[in-house]
């Protein structure tokens, strides 16, 4: 039963975890990707008012930073999907637990993916949105583990290529966990 006072069992800081292992990308590695990519994208979309799609929850701390070096007008709006649960394997099974408040038609659509890994979530994710007839759409992915796509995506925007490892932080969790990391580090599982 919940404590009514502390609510659910805290555990250590999350900066003393066991489960954390090697960091795979500090944060000032982050932060420079992302002004690059940001100052990419803004060079491609001059002229235009990019609706950037925030895939939840994964992606919610790297469109926060993204979408502050798009220096041009831009609109954002977010959609949550659930994929793994609290497992760190994929299902293949993509549902959409909140949809898009805003129409599609005629838009110029940036989908802002957190890890593209087996690329099943982002292929269901492409294919629904393109249904609703947008302008265009790209993808704009933080990272990508290498090797593992059982779907040739096509990816306008990468920020980094990764090992096989599991990793958490910057957004990333496991079971709800480490999204409040700063940094991006492996996954050690639990004892
Ligand atoms: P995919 O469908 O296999 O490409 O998985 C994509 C989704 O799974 C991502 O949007 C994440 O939410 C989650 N995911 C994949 N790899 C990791 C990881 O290493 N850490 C945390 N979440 C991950």
């Amino acid at each position: 039963m919940l404590d009514p006072v502390s609510g659910p069992p805290v555990g250590p800081h999350v900066l003393d975890d066991p489960a954390l292992g090697r960091i795979v990308k500090s944060s000032d590695e982050i932060a420079a990707r992302i002004a690059e990519l940001g100052a990419q994208i803004t060079e491609d979309y001059r002229g235009r008012l990019p609706l950037l799609v925030c895939v939840l929850k994964g992606a919610f701390v790297f469109i926060a930073d993204l979408a502050r070096e798009i220096h041009l007008p831009i609109e954002v709006d977010f959609m949550a999907v659930a994929s793994y649960g609290a497992s760190t394997k994929s299902s293949g099974v993509v549902r959409i637990v909140k949809d898009l408040d805003i129409d599609l038609a005629g838009r110029h659509v940036l989908l802002v993916e957190d890890i593209v890994d087996s690329g099943l979530t982002l292929s269901y994710l492409r294919r629904n949105l393109l249904a609703r007839d947008p302008a265009s759409m790209e993808v704009c992915a933080l990272f990508v583990r290498q090797g593992n796509q059982k779907t040739q995506e096509e990816l306008r925007y990468v920020g980094f290529e990764i090992p096989p490892a599991f990793v958490l932080g910057y957004g990333l969790d496991v079971g709800e966990r480490f999204r409040n990391l700063p940094y991006v580090c492996e996954y050690r599982g639990e004892g």
